[in-house]
């Protein structure tokens, strides 16, 4: 069983404990929060959980992966300092405000020898390889994705607050937030963009409300569609030379049919996972289990390299719509 410790006590944070402990391969050790309070609370249907309120003193308790879901930009002091003390971390998505931090905290979990893993929840599920596998005998000639989902901070954004969600401070916005979803599937399905661009709706705090991106692969393009003061139920589509493959989302995904241009309709059989986080979390703790073997070094390496491929997209987009971080002044 892998010692799991958790930094950030919010609802993502509990609900990655509840897909790790799905998973039967994680045991939740300690929890560190800014409030031994919500540590606490976080923590009382478990036992034995060793509660800290000092980073510092967390840190040197015995675990052997941390899992980070504080706000974005607070992310990279915490990893950095996980790592130095020789613990192998999950950061949540974004992992970092800008790809010198990436990169930083890629090269320094190298030379320490621990893991670090980016929670970009929707690469790990059993979905997302059928459809790379479906795509593998069609030419791809375009694409829409969109995600966008009032979130629960609006209220408090439209009484005048700025939530970290919402905030430059933060490293907020909705490109760091469900944009990265629609970023890593483009990646990972249709590679490397040549290059990049993205008009957002800006907010007085500096980041975008929401936002219409288009990838540009030289003979497609892709058009990305994020908002956080809305829902849309649109579906997703890749366009190939043979048909539409329509997904109800690139995240979660529970559906996909390919409907060919001769109007015939082929269904994707897609079984959706038990947890929306269970396959993410299965994925890191079967990588750190058998972390020697070149398969994982292997794996290990290319989800790096999605990583850092998503990270220097989603900067240029967000630098061509003039969203500046307070991190990226660092
Ligand atoms: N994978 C997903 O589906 C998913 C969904 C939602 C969010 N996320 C990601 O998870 C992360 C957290 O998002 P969130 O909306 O939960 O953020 P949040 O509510 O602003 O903060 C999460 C937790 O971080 C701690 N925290 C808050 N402000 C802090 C500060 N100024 N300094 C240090 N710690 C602070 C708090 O825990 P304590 O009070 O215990 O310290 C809080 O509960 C983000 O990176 C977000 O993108 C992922």
């Amino acid at each position: 069983m892998l010692k799991l410790g958790i930094i950030g006590t919010g609802w993502i944070s509990a609900s990655f404990v509840e897909a790790a402990q799905m998973t039967k391969k994680y045991h939740l050790e300690a929890v560190y929060s800014r409030h031994l309070e919500s540590a606490l609370s976080f923590s009382e249907d478990f036992s034995h959980v060793s509660l800290y309120e000092n980073l510092d003193e967390f840190l040197m308790h015995d675990m052997d992966m941390i899992y980070i879901a504080s706000p974005n930009a607070v992310h990279f002091e915490q990893a950095k300092k996980a790592i130095e003390a020789g613990h192998h971390i999950i950061v949540e998505k974004p992992a970092f405000s800008n790809p010198s931090e990436l990169n930083e905290i890629i090269s320094l979990a190298n030379e320490k020898k621990v893991l670090f893993f980016e929670a970009a929840r929707n690469i790990h599920e059993h979905a997302f390889e059928v459809i790379h596998e479906f795509l593998a005998d069609k030419k791809v000639i375009g694409a829409d994705f969109t995600y966008s989902k009032y979130s629960s901070k609006m209220p408090a954004l439209l009484r005048g607050e700025v939530p970290n969600k919402f905030n430059a401070k933060y490293s907020g916005g909705l490109l760091a937030d469900l944009g990265v979803y629609l970023l890593y599937a483009a990646v990972y399905w249709f590679g490397n963009p040549k290059s990049a661009t993205y008009d957002a709706v800006i907010l007085e705090s500096g980041v975008d409300l929401s936002g219409i991106g288009s990838l540009d692969y030289g003979t497609f393009k892709v058009a990305l569609k994020c908002a956080g003061n809305f829902n849309s139920y649109l579906p997703c589509e890749i366009y190939t030379t043979t048909g539409t493959l329509v997904l109800d989302s690139v995240n979660a995904i529970k559906s996909a049919k390919f409907i060919k241009n001769d109007g015939g309709v082929e269904t994707i059989k897609i079984i959706p996972a038990k947890h929306p986080l269970i396959d993410e979390a299965n994925h890191f703790a079967e990588i750190y289990e058998t972390r020697e073997t070149p398969s994982s070094c292997y794996l290990y390496k290319d989800l790096q390299d999605t990583a850092k491929d998503v990270a220097q997209i989603s900067y240029q987009m967000r630098r061509a719509a003039g969203i500046v971080f307070d991190a990226d002044q660092n």
